[in-house]
């Protein structure tokens, strides 16, 4: 099995159906991020009510050899409700081998591939068996569909329970993280990955953008992120990011933005690295009080 490797930078597609981007259009975008080095692609099932992975299937589609260029990260475990998927009736939670199973075949089909990078159970499920869950995933890599798999949103508690049956292992917890959303710091999310080597994804890197507009937490950071920014010739999003990938678990931010120029700003991230004092001082800002 060849080992996951993820660009230091990922796009996330969560917000493409609610832009205005053609197949073409998103085509030059992924043309874009490779070129960049934004290599690697999450998705989810339910994004876009399952239109989103069939979308990005056909821009890829678009281009012979571009899917060799890139990583298509993918979660299932939410059974939405949609007209899509008939079958699921009222929104659960399901982490059952027969809906994982049925899951990586139908993104495999949108996608356009026969390999997904990864796969990642979105959410953690209330009735999951993690026996059942943990046999569901280690078959999924055994069966060459998926390369590699991890979890979202799961506590530290959740992936000690899971990694107990795994007996391939969990490469990524992709959960909530940045300078407004800094409990991964503290929940123990991030010594975990830390300490088994689990890539912590930060999903929302920018809080959807809510760093930068009127709200109190824009207004703390505005004067750390613009001088940060002046200093380092790049853009406050390009500090925000720094700030996150500064953290020694590694983390790999999850950028949701559709317009290539905020990704070029963004990527300016990888070439920063923050001081400590630098990194205290925004973390005093995003807290919104001093350090106990
Ligand atoms: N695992 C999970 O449960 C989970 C949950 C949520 C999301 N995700 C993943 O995380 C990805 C990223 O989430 P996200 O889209 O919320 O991430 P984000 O990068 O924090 O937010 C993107 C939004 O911020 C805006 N933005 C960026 N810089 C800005 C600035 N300087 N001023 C004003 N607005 C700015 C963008 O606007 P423009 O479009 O105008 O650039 C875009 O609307 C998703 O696509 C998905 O893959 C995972």
């Amino acid at each position: 099995m060849k080992t996951l490797k993820l660009s230091p930078i990922v796009w996330g597609a969560w917000r493409l159906t609610r832009s205005s981007l053609t197949v073409q259009d998103l085509n030059r975008l992924i043309h874009e991020c490779a070129e960049l080095g934004i290599t690697s692609f999450d998705h989810a099932d339910i994004y876009g009510g399952y239109a989103a992975e069939g979308i990005f299937g056909q821009a890829l589609k678009l281009s012979p050899g571009l899917r060799d260029q890139v990583q298509l990260l993918t979660k299932c475990g939410i059974a939405a409700v949609s007209t899509l998927r008939p079958e699921h009736g009222t929104k659960t939670y399901n982490s059952s081998a027969a809906h994982i199973a049925a899951c990586i075949d139908l993104s495999l089909e949108s996608l356009g591939t026969g390999q997904l990078d990864l796969l990642m159970l979105h959410r953690p499920d209330y009735l999951m068996n993690a026996r059942e869950t943990a046999q569901a995933l280690k078959k999924a890599v055994q069966s060459g569909k998926v390369r590699a798999v991890g979890v979202s949103n799961f506590l530290p508690s959740q992936v000690l329970l899971l990694r107990q049956y795994m007996d391939v292992p969990l490469a990524v917890n992709q959960v909530e993280f940045s300078l407004g959303a800094m409990q991964a710091l503290d929940n123990g999310v991030l010594d975990q990955c830390q300490q088994f080597d689990i890539v912590p994804m930060a999903w929302s890197p920018l809080a959807g953008g809510s760093l930068f507009g009127d709200s109190d937490l824009a207004k703390r950071l505005k004067p750390e992120l613009t001088r940060l920014a002046g200093e380092h010739h790049c853009t406050p999003d390009a500090v925000a990011l720094a700030w996150l990938m500064r953290c020694p678990s590694g983390v790999v931010p999850v950028v949701g933005s559709v317009r290539i120029e905020r990704l070029r700003d963004a990527w300016r991230a990888t070439q920063l690295e923050l001081g400590r004092q630098d990194w205290y001082r925004l973390w005093v800002a995003g807290a919104g009080r001093q350090l106990p």
